[in-house]
């Protein structure tokens, strides 16, 4: 555990764009934060007294059972200027796009690959909330197993409006535009190469200065975990330290404020005479993080074979099922390339689980043409994929000195031992899926020579 109490700032950030943006480091920690107007906003010694400091209300956010075990227990206390109940009748969303019906298309096995997505077209006006949409997903928030995977694609500020999900955690991947997102717990911002991970319930909202794009996975009633390392040791890959929460901030703004709730795969809008925003101080251990994929530690081979890719694992959503995953979040990051007598881009394989892939920016090293930044992929659950043609061929008749793979490219993957499920969106209506991906490999010459004397 680390300590809770280390303010930092994230080294990728210039000061002029963070707006002296404080954060929390470590991993599912002990947090606690005050808003710096407001000092000894926290109780001492108690969670709920019968006055709080400064006339705030004490509220708790529970993010797991409360009989849960302790290393799974996940509450986090706020003390606000008011509590969240303060609000009108939900009524049904009308800009909602998210889908959570896996049969709207007949299944389909093929491999599927999706053109960089639209970015709001000129003229409109289309915030974070209004502009996600459904491309696959599994299961059902019900039940708390399954996950989704939408785009969002937004070029205005939500405004006052605040965003929660009731259904599952947002992972949040930017791919074009910077996110400054303010959250109950405080305010953060985040840039393509980064990730931030919103969990189940936690109200934020969403400001964006231009065309903005990027990719969400959703897990329903579970969180994402650091994946156990094994015999690499206590140090790698993802550094609990790197993973940053937001200090306490707070706006005492009574406007009408709409909350727009997603509640089983179905947007819901409220309002209230307040912003949400209007948490002084908190205390907890289930919080917002967000992440940069460069402080990532890469683990590869360092002799021969291409390793499989779960060593490139940033989070995890295990099932219940030991060493497999709702959901794996898994990166493709720069790296030094040494193996010797390998295949070294990744090999052809069927797999059990479904793959997911997104491209933040640059060329994907297994496919060069065809998969662009903003696009996608899938590889559903045993269907064949792996280098197309003009890979193969290079890669099987390059010299094998060290040299540098994926330099100025991030590309990642939603992994999933669930079958996941296209919607009508990702299926027809984005027009972005491309019928010609199955023809890349379509050119793999034979090149086996029988001996000649059998
Ligand atoms: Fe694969």
């Amino acid at each position: 555990m680390l300590s809770n109490r280390e303010v930092c700032r994230p080294k990728q950030m210039k000061m002029s764009q963070v707006e002296n943006l404080q954060y929390l480091r470590g991993f599912g920690s002990e947090f606690s934060s005050e808003d710096p107007r407001c000092p000894g906003a926290l109780p001492k010694g108690q969670n709920s007294p019968q006055k709080c400091p400064y006339g705030l209300y004490a509220e708790q956010l529970s993010g797991s059972a409360f009989t849960a075990p302790r290393s799974d227990n996940r509450r986090t206390w706020l003390y606000r200027i008011r509590p969240s109940v303060g609000h009108k009748l939900y009524g049904q969303f009308p800009k909602g796009n998210v889908v959570h019906d896996w049969t709207e298309c007949e299944p389909n096995p093929n491999q599927m690959r999706w053109k960089p997505f639209d970015l709001p077209s000129y003229g409109e006006s289309v915030d974070f909330v209004e502009g996600l949409n459904t491309v696959c997903g599994a299961g059902d928030p019900k039940l708390k197993v399954g996950l989704a995977i939408h785009i969002y694609s937004c070029n205005v500020p939500m405004k006052n409006r605040g965003f929660y999900n009731a259904d599952g955690d947002f992972l949040i991947v930017p791919q074009v535009g910077t996110l400054k997102i303010t959250t109950e717990f405080g305010r953060l911002e985040i840039q393509p190469n980064e990730i931030v991970v919103i969990q189940q319930g936690m109200r934020f909202n969403v400001n964006v200065t231009g065309p903005s794009r990027g990719y969400i996975l959703e897990i329903f009633g579970r969180h994402f975990v650091l994946p156990d390392l094994g015999p690499i040791g206590a140090n790698g890959l993802a550094n609990p330290r790197d993973f940053l929460t937001p200090v306490a901030w707070y706006e005492d703004r009574d406007e009408i404020y709409e909350i727009v709730s997603k509640y089983q795969g179905k947007l819901f809008v409220c309002e209230q005479d307040h912003s949400p925003f209007d948490v002084v101080a908190w205390h907890g251990n289930y919080v917002p993080y967000k992440y940069n994929l460069e402080n990532f530690m890469v683990i590869n081979s360092v002799s021969f074979d291409h390793c499989d890719p779960s060593i490139f694992t940033v989070l995890s959503c295990q099932s219940d099922q030991k060493g497999t995953a709702i959901a794996d979040f898994v990166i493709f990051p720069p790296r030094w390339s040494v193996q010797e007598h390998t295949f070294r881009p990744p090999y052809y394989h069927r797999n059990c689980m479904s793959e997911f892939m997104g491209l933040i920016l640059g060329q994907y090293e297994a496919k060069r043409d065809g998969f662009n930044p903003g696009g996608a992929t899938l590889h559903s659950i045993m269907t064949p994929h792996g280098p197309d043609v003009k890979c193969f061929e290079q890669a099987s008749n390059e010299e094998l000195v060290p040299f540098r793979v994926a330099d100025g490219t991030q590309a990642f993957m939603f992994e999933s031992c669930l079958g996941l499920a296209v919607t009508k969106w990702g299926a027809k209506v984005c027009q972005k899926l491309d019928p010609d991906y199955f023809k890349c490999w379509q050119g793999l010459k034979k090149h086996f020579k029988e001996p000649e004397f059998v």
